[in-house]
């Protein structure tokens, strides 16, 4: 893996590549890899001739509360295994070179949302789930990822579907700033429990890990649920948050929505999708899984 750290070298290179008529697959992490990300390099490395892999924990999509400074950071392993799956380039820039002294231009993915007001039932993308609990978190992914999308211009760019809204306000923005890169949103990576693979499982203490499995498992009855029949979305929603309740330290939130809108629906329809986030100790977890009835 060529390492690069410095932001103007790395956009040269990239376009260096494009020149030479190299299709770019880039994945953009914050690092502590797991097999989640491990699948997206894969994937990249398929379907494109040159797979660039970026490690930054982007200070700005951390509220000021929150795990910035802990965010784990094991470099070392990181790089043996990008090395093992083949990961052609990996940029590491420190926030200095992605952020100077005077930075001061933001991607803003919630205008509508802020004039409707983030309370409002018909809040945009970044007013709801995760946006209501993290003010500011969705601004700082879409500044990061448009300032990636303009460093390497890939041709397409890799995200994990556990980060489900996150996977949804990238597209909107890809479309609505028209970047012409495929968006390619591949499946959560679990492990063999069901508990979807994150950076911040490692948080978790041995009891805590056990409890944890409580989510997947809460998503996959009312997946279940929903598929054999069962329409009284309210009803299910209560009966999902008791057996959330009975082993997590909070729900942040549980909702079934829209899967393209985000918004929570009061009755089913053909395709939905679970979406929730819980605190186990201080850890948040979030999950989600998609549902597609039949008929
Ligand atoms: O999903 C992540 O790891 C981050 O939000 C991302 C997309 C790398 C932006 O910092």
């Amino acid at each position: 893996v060529k390492e690069i750290r410095n932001a103007g070298l790395f956009q040269k290179t990239m376009a260096r590549l494009r020149r030479q008529g190299k299709t770019v697959g880039l994945v953009p992490t914050m690092g502590a890899l797991h097999e989640g990300h491990l699948s997206l390099v894969k994937a990249a490395g398929r379907e494109n001739d040159v797979v660039v892999v970026s490690i930054f924990v982007n200070p700005f999509q951390f509220g000021p509360s929150e795990d910035l400074k802990k965010y784990p950071r094991p470099l070392a392993r990181d790089r043996r295994l990008l090395e093992a799956v083949g990961a052609d380039y990996l940029f590491r820039p420190e926030p200095e070179q992605m952020y100077p002294q005077d930075f001061s231009s933001y991607i803003e993915t919630g205008v509508a949302d802020s004039l409707r007001g983030a309370k409002s039932p018909l809040a945009g993308l970044t007013g709801v789930l995760c946006g209501r609990s993290r003010p500011g978190h969705f601004r700082g992914v879409a500044t990061v990822v448009t300032k990636l999308f303009n460093l390497a211009k890939p041709h397409r760019a890799y995200f994990g579907a556990k980060d489900y809204q996150q996977s949804v306000i990238v597209r909107r923005l890809i479309r609505d700033l028209n970047f012409d890169i495929e968006l390619r949103v591949l499946p959560t990576v679990r492990e063999e429990d069901g508990l979807a693979m994150s950076s911040r499982n490692r948080y978790l203490s041995a009891a805590d890990r056990l409890r944890a499995v409580v989510i997947p498992q809460t998503l996959l009855w009312v997946h279940r649920q929903l598929s054999s029949g069962e329409r009284n979305v309210n009803r299910i929603k209560k009966m999902a948050k008791a057996k959330l309740r009975s082993k997590v330290t909070a729900i942040d939130y549980f909702e079934i929505v829209d899967p393209e809108t985000l918004q929570p629906l009061e009755k089913i329809q053909l395709h939905m999708q679970v979406v929730t986030a819980c605190f186990i100790g201080k850890t948040r977890l979030i999950d989600n899984v998609r549902i597609h009835l039949h008929g």
